[in-house]
């Protein structure tokens, strides 16, 4: 047997849609009620540190009490016949608790709190939640592992490294209008296809596209891919090309 071919995943907040977690750009500009420069950038930390504790908080108890979808676990299925990686933005857990053994995530984990002192100091929150006065070990206030609006994104350059080896990417729940996460979708060699699995996805540019929810299409998908290989896509079921 040849070496084992590699399937990159790349999914966004679609991809958790259905268990229960809002997406970012699908509803009315607010992300839980919130502005996301009230929450989620590093003025609005240095302006009401308890407002974004507070905001975090709250997502942390929504997304332990979902659970993963037959979207998540149809890509920790992929496993049984690929090498997978799953890049993600998403900052909930849900891939791993779908059974995903490769999750790196771009823009930060809910689940760890780090030091705003040292970078490197990360830790698990377990059960636990961020309040004013949690400290580090060097004594500095603990805030969430997130990549917020306006900082580096620190595991980009080897998300790039990663993609440039697949053999197929897919892309799964996001509209690609982040940067620096955008640039992954093209990432992969020129010959290496592209699927990108998104009920509204836009065709502008040239990829394979099912128009239907995560949690209908991936385990399709995953299952053709199984069956079939990777280098025959023309008969997924759905399937469209541009
Ligand atoms: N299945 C598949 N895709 C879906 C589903 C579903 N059930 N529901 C919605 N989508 C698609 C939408 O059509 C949209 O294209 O998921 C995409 C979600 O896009 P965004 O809300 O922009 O989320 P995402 O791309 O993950 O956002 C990127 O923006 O605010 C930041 O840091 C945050 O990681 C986040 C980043």
């Amino acid at each position: 047997m040849g070496k084992q071919q590699h399937i990159v995943v790349l999914s966004g907040a679609g991809v958790s849609a259905e268990s229960g977690i809002q997406t970012f750009r699908d509803g009315d500009g607010l992300w839980e009620n919130h502005n996301v420069h009230d929450v989620a950038t590093p003025e609005a930390w240095q302006r009401d540190p308890e407002l974004v504790l507070r905001f975090y908080n709250e997502r942390r108890q929504q997304i332990r009490k979902a659970a993963p979808n037959a979207a998540h676990k149809a890509i920790a299925h992929l496993e049984d016949g690929f090498k997978v990686t799953v890049i993600t933005q998403n900052i909930d857990d849900l891939h791993e608790r779908g059974g995903s053994s490769e999750v790196l995530h771009l823009h930060g984990e809910i689940g760890k709190a780090r030091s705003t002192l040292d970078d490197r100091l990360v830790i698990n929150l377990g059960q636990s939640d961020i309040y004013p006065g949690d400290l580090c070990d060097k004594g500095s206030q603990l805030r969430p592992h997130i990549v917020w609006f306006g900082e580096d994104v620190p595991m980009y350059p080897i998300a790039h490294e990663i993609t440039q080896t697949a053999d197929l990417v897919i892309v799964v729940g996001t509209s690609l209008q982040v940067q620096p996460a955008s640039f992954l979708a093209s990432a992969a060699p020129y010959h290496v296809a592209r699927i990108v699995v998104d009920p509204k996805a836009s065709a502008d540019t040239p990829a394979f596209y099912l128009r239907d929810a995560a949690g209908v299409a991936m385990p399709v998908l995953v299952d053709y891919l199984l069956e079939n290989g990777i280098e025959d896509l023309s008969g997924i079921p759905g399937l469209q090309h541009n």
